[in-house]
């Protein structure tokens, strides 16, 4: 496996490898690994010839200094865990390499990354969307994989590469859950015991939703309801936001007022400092 820490120095190990005829996947990431990343590397040594996995706790999509400088960082690690998984490329550039001291051009993610993790994080699909535009320009990979844990995010980026045809296939993976079902995120590292206990409410008020859908329940506000209550039993928890949205478009379906297709079901939460995100596709069947 090979480290480096500059643009040029992954653009010419990614070009040795495309002059072999190699089909490129890129698995961006914040590092502080965990099996939901190494699902998503295992998805491009399936699909592509070469990986690359980049490491990089990007400043610019942190609205919060706190929250950036609590990040887990464990980069000695990341690398024995990717070294193991057969990945050809680590790109780990530091903030230096990475940004131009007055850099200033952003990329505007549009209306869709307004509601939701935009609403409650203002900027954040901004810097999100810059940084995985630099990416792509440096790697200019064939393939880029991304968690379907960070719902909005990858629905984001899909609108990113049509919209600027960016030449790379988006690539979602299924969320890896732990063995209660918490949806594996770096962010759980940050978790006190007694929070880590808490947090497997988000995952079972998805369950509430699919279960209520299951049994024949079709009113939007009673499905949320019944995902809400899963919250109002846990004080600790603080519900940013619980709904069940247009799959593709985010929009809320609450105006709709019965499911009559597929959704997906949305939630953000928070335990003390950390804040939490899960989802799940729901589907009624006649
Ligand atoms: O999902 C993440 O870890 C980050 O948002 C990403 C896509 C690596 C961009 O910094």
């Amino acid at each position: 496996m090979e480290r480096v820490s500059s643009k040029e120095e992954a653009r010419s190990a990614v070009l040795a490898a495309r002059r072999e005829g190699k089909r490129i996947g890129l698995v961006p990431t914040m590092g502080a690994l965990h099996d939901g990343h190494l699902s998503l590397v295992r998805a491009s040594r399936k699909r592509a010839d070469y990986t690359a996995v980049s490491i990089f706790v990007n400043p610019t999509q942190f609205g919060d200094a706190a929250d950036l400088n609590a990040y887990p960082r464990n980069l000695e690690h990341d690398l024995s865990l990717l070294v193991a998984e057969g990945v050809d490329l680590v790109f780990a550039p530091s903030v230096g390499a990475m940004y131009a001291a007055d850099a200033q051009v952003v990329v505007s993610p549009g209306p869709l990354a307004d509601m939701w993790e935009g609403a409650s994080r203002p900027g954040h699909f901004e810097g999100v969307c810059t940084v995985v535009t630099k990416l792509l320009n440096i790697i200019r990979p064939d393939l880029a994989f991304f968690g379907e844990k960070d719902y909005q995010q990858l629905k984001v980026i899909g609108r990113l590469v049509r919209d600027l045809d960016e030449p790379t296939t988006i690539v979602g993976c299924p969320i890896v859950r732990e063995r209660d079902g918490l949806a594996m995120s770096s962010r759980n590292a940050l978790l006190s015991p007694t929070e880590r206990g808490e947090a497997v409410a988000l995952c079972e008020a998805l369950e509430a939703a699919a279960q209520a859908v299951a049994w024949g329940e079709r009113d939007i506000a009673t499905i949320e309801s019944a995902l809400a209550e899963e919250f109002a039993s846990r004080p600790s928890l603080e519900l940013d936001y619980a709904a069940l949205v247009d799959p593709e478009t985010l929009a809320p379906l609450r105006e709709a007022g019965s499911l009559s297709g597929p959704a997906r079901v949305i939630l953000a939460a928070r335990l003390g400092s950390v804040r939490l995100i899960d989802n799940a596709a729901i589907a009624p069947i006649e």
